[in-house]
């Protein structure tokens, strides 16, 4: 079955095609950001990246899109033109949860033992998860205020780093030189719920744009570090309280390298996580928990419900 993926919760436009375990196709149209996310343009671009691309893939047996959560005119951009395609080609069409597409992709690319928890952690979401099976999900912890990634992409814009930030962090953390070291505060410490709101302040109170390339290097080093000790110390607690052999790190922040290190590191379980071009937003793991879901509850109406605020 060839299930065609669209995403559009946020500002980049993810368009994939599977059959089975083949990718027959899978691109991500990045919007420009000079001034971070519009939702208005962003809507529009979806729009427009969507018309120009779908050209190029073949004929779906099913289409899956995100329903939310996300900015709403993004996500009636993506349910439209997803229900319009389906309803044009006589096909069922699936709306599916951003956030548990996220969960999913490693396990429908690596198909380990279930049950497993899940560190989720993107832009808009930090989470712990613990997945029984599909469908049935516990929601252990999540962050009380700002998500990771947006605090990493505060932090480096303070410093006059391109968006997102997490990667630009990543990127001059490596150009540290050590001669300056940077402390942080660990927020929230007995406690499986996350805070960084606070982390935010105290990081931006110590650098700013116009220090130089080797202390926002070395402060980049230490700050990623510290977030993935912090990320990877939330682990281990809950590790204790579930008793799981695989564990799951999700999102966009799942790309940074230093991250998945401090989390194998904790080494209490087997950690599984996307290649880093799949743990950003993207089509494929949309039709990826299209290709779970759809042989267990089937399709959608064809009736538009977007939900900006969609629950795990
Ligand atoms: O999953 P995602 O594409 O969007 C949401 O669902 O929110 O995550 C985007 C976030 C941004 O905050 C971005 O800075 C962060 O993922 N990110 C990274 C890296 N690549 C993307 N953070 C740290 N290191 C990276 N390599
Ligand atoms: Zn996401």
């Amino acid at each position: 079955m060839k299930i065609l993926g669209i995403e559009t919760s946020c500002d980049d436009t993810g368009i994939a095609l599977i059959d089975g375990k083949k990718v027959l196709y899978n691109k991500i149209f990045k919007q420009h950001h000079e001034f971070g996310v519009i939702p208005e343009n962003a809507a529009r671009d979806h729009f427009d990246a969507i018309k120009k691309n779908i050209k190029e893939i073949e004929k779906p047996d099913l289409i899956a899109y995100t329903n939310g959560p996300g900015l709403i005119g993004s996500l009636f951009v993506g349910a439209s033109f997803a229900k319009a395609l389906a309803y044009s080609f006589g096909i069922p069409s699936i709306a599916i949860n951003h956030l548990e597409a996220h969960v999913m992709l490693p396990y429908w690319l690596y198909e380990f033992e279930m049950p497993f928890v899940c560190l989720l952690i993107s832009g808009g979401h930090t989470m712990l998860v613990f997945v029984r099976r599909l469908g049935d999900y516990e929601v252990i912890s999540r962050t009380m205020d700002d998500a990771v990634g947006e605090m990493l992409d505060k932090v480096a814009r303070n410093m006059g780093l391109a968006y997102p930030g997490g990667i630009e962090i990543e990127k001059l953390a490596k150009a540290a030189d050590f001669q300056e070291k940077f402390v942080f505060p660990v927020p929230v410490k007995n406690s499986d719920d996350f805070s960084f709101s606070g982390l935010k302040t105290a990081a931006i109170r110590q650098i700013c744009a116009d220090d130089t390339t080797e202390k926002k290097a070395n402060f980049c080093f230490y700050f990623q570090e510290h977030v993935g000790n912090l990320l990877a110390e939330k682990l281990a607690r809950v590790a204790k309280k579930y008793e799981v052999k695989n564990w799951v790190i999700s999102g966009g922040v799942a790309a940074n390298k230093t991250i998945r290190r401090k989390i194998e590191e904790v080494g209490v379980a087997n950690v599984f996580y996307p290649e880093i071009e799949i743990c950003t937003d993207n089509g494929l793991m949309i039709a990826a928990l299209a290709s779970l879901r759809f042989p267990k509850f089937g399709a959608t109406s064809l009736n538009i419900r977007c939900d900006a605020g969609w629950k795990m």
